[in-house]
């Protein structure tokens, strides 16, 4: 991973003489592009789109606009380092694979290969609740390597505690809380589509093999898919949770409990009291909310409540490396990255993954450098003016 960025630049400028016919992108918005072509309406918009008309999407991105890079000369930058710490250990690279559900509707590589690339990177793997595979199957793909589990808090405690069990016996080593969807968001374009996979069955395979959910079927997914369709619309969310409930949480599980979807700081000091392990500062990539803040114009209030108690992790709008040096120049520890990667998966499942990742963590250690960093752990807000 050590100076990745002149790796990959020095690789891509070697085939000049002898082109690659296959290419892929590297302009992100060219990802975007090939994704749009290789998907219909259906799946593209659920991938794009977000809440109502998308303003939160849109305050996302242009947070990051708002922080301008001051960057210092004459530093020695010849050797970055891109790792990072995380409850007590050390990660090759600062940038997590988010969890995002229904991954077969993308690509037929799904999953497994994201996990995969994830893997080949050394880029720990979010899986979803909302998987289309199994997390089980999702941790073997991974072996050793660093996998969190993402939990939808279902309104049914049995389904949710055999969830937490299942993750800890897979090798799972934290779990991801998403709390900003006790139930799905005024979402246009798939409203317009008609559009919601889990109707179809996709990404529904961790309920269609948990014993406490088959339990309340007459009959098993197998031979009654529709039934149990119906079934998990009933017991997804959980719209009655309150703060007291994290207890229930504390009690199945002794992996650390990260709670995504922070937005506002009071909400991070109720975190802190109910002792969560580490936040992510998120607005779900302006999928649930709209007319919400942008994430990163919500995180520096964040950080000053945490004080460093707890990791701050963030996600909803990383697209470049410079967006990675400004979350953690404004106090993240790590952050998520999210959409970038699904147009990559759409673009060229595992392959693409794995070249979204590369593209930005060469990104990354190259505008560190170029700014005057050696270490992503060492980013201030003195590095940072805000442009107003
Ligand atoms: C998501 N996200 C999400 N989050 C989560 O906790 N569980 C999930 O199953 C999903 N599923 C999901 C599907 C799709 C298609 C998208 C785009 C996103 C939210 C995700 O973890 C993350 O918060 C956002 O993707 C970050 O925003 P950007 O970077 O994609 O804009």
């Amino acid at each position: 991973m050590k100076n990745i960025g002149n790796k990959t630049q020095y690789e891509i400028y070697m085939t000049m003489q002898n082109p690659d016919p296959d290419r892929l992108p590297v302009v992100y918005e060219e990802w975007e592009q090939l994704a749009r072509e290789k998907m219909t309406d259906g799946p593209y918009y659920y991938v794009a789109g977000g809440a109502g008309g998308h303003h939160t999407m849109n305050a996302n991105l242009k947070a990051f606009n708002k922080w301008k890079i001051m960057q210092r000369m004459l530093r020695n930058v010849e050797d970055r380092d891109l790792s990072t710490e995380l409850f007590g250990r050390t990660y090759p690279t600062p940038i997590l694979h988010a969890p995002i559900g229904v991954q077969s509707i993308i690509h037929p590589d799904g999953e497994l290969g994201s996990a995969r690339a994830c893997k080949e990177l050394g880029v720990p793997f979010i899986a979803s609740s909302a998987s289309t595979v199994p997390m089980e199957k999702v941790a073997e793909e991974m072996g050793e390597a660093e996998k969190w589990f993402q939990l939808y808090w279902s309104n049914d405690p049995d389904v949710t505690a055999s969830f937490l069990k299942r993750a800890e016996s897979a090798g799972f080593s934290a779990i991801v809380v998403t709390l900003d969807t006790p139930m799905m968001a005024w979402r246009e374009y798939d409203l317009k589509n008609v559009y919601l996979p889990f109707l179809a069955g996709e990404g529904v395979g961790n309920y269609f093999t948990d014993p406490a959910f088959c339990s309340k079927l007459e009959k098993s997914p197998a031979d009654d898919p529709q039934a149990a369709i119906m079934h998990w619309t009933q017991v997804f969310g959980n719209a009655r949770l309150t703060w007291d409930d994290i207890a229930f949480l504390k009690e199945h599980t002794s992996l650390p409990i990260i709670l995504k979807g922070i937005i506002h700081p009071d909400d991070a000091k109720l975190a802190l009291e109910h002792g969560a392990d580490g936040i992510i500062v998120s607005n779900h990539g302006g999928r649930q909310v709209d007319g919400a803040l942008g994430a990163l114009d919500a995180l520096p209030g964040i950080v000053d409540v945490i004080q460093g108690k707890i990791p701050v992790l963030m996600d909803s709008g990383i697209r470049r490396g410079s967006d990675i040096i400004k979350a953690m120049a404004l106090g993240a520890d790590a952050v998520l990255v999210g959409r970038p990667l699904m147009y990559g998966l759409a673009a060229a499942g595992e392959t693409g993954v794995k070249e979204v990742m590369r593209n930005l963590l060469s990104d990354l250690d190259l505008t560190l450098g170029l700014a005057g960093e050696k270490s992503v752990r060492d980013l201030d807000p003195s590095l940072l003016k805000k442009d107003v």
